[in-house]
């Protein structure tokens, strides 16, 4: 992967920080983007001290502009961006009868309109460049989970977007895939704010028979992905959560 950039969104912290540690000891530049500013730059500072070509910018992935700006600003500074990775999402769990309309629109707009814009808005440089694109999406976009409506419609959005996208640029010398985590120990759960009457016994199923997974270990799965080792994988929706999903 040397000289090719990656730009990787919600790099800040968890999976995405993962990612950038991973693609960049596969030899990436990296352009990271994330709403949390102080822990950008945190991040940015120990990928550069460790000698890596690091630009970050702090974007509210649910600000079209905000996308468009910021591919723009990557393929200016490093001449070209080869591959996409939308990380960045928030969830909360609540009720189904309880979500407000607030709550709805946010989700919504970070998990699935960001890499929405995002990807409209790298196509052209991803093409040119022959790269790819790596949605991060979840084991919750592929079965029922109960007191996630829009997180879990976001992903279920966001693997489709994947394979609609596939099939659209086809003829295309890229990629687009998806990689489905299983639950992490991540700092996620901090904006999930579960109401206390939500029935803990519904939910514990889907944190796996494996226990929690290691953001560590799913970036890998991703970095691989968006390596030309995966040259044969195109518009494919990996599981990397230790099982749940099998059954
Ligand atoms: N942790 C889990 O259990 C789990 C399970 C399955 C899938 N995932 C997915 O993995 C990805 C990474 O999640 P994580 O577990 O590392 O959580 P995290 O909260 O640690 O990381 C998400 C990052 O996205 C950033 N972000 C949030 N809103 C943003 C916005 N509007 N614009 C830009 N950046 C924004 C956050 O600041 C944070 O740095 C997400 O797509 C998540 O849905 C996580």
């Amino acid at each position: 992967m040397t000289g090719r950039t990656a730009f990787i969104t919600g790099a800040a912290r968890g999976l995405g920080r993962e990612i950038a540690f991973a693609m960049a000891r596969d030899g990436c530049r990296l352009y990271l983007v994330d709403i949390l500013a102080d822990r950008l730059e945190a991040t940015a500072d120990e990928l550069r001290s460790q000698g890596h070509e690091v630009v970050a910018r702090t974007v509210d992935v649910a600000v079209r502009q905000e996308c468009i700006d910021a591919v723009a600003d990557c393929a200016a500074h490093f001449g070209e961006l080869s591959v996409l990775v939308n990380c960045a999402a928030i969830v909360r769990m609540d009720h189904f009868t309880d979500v407000t309309e607030e709550s709805w629109n946010r989700v919504l707009a970070v998990n699935l309109s960001g890499p929405f814009f995002l990807c409209q808005a790298a196509l052209p440089h991803i093409i040119a460049a022959q790269g790819n694109i790596v949605n991060v999406a979840s084991s919750n976009g592929l079965m029922g989970t109960p007191y996630t409506g829009p997180y879990s419609a976001t992903k279920a959005g966001l693997i489709n977007l994947t394979k609609t996208l596939a099939m659209e640029y086809v003829e295309e010398p890229i990629r687009v895939n998806a990689v489905c985590p299983g639950p992490m120990a991540t700092e996620i759960g901090a904006s999930a704010m579960p109401p206390p009457t939500i029935k803990h016994e519904k939910i514990v199923r889907y944190s796996g028979q494996r226990g929690l997974g290691d953001a560590a270990a799913v970036a890998k799965v991703v970095a691989f992905l968006a390596s030309d080792a995966a040259e044969g994988v195109h518009g494919a929706i990996w599981t990397a959560d230790l099982g749940t999903t099998a059954g």
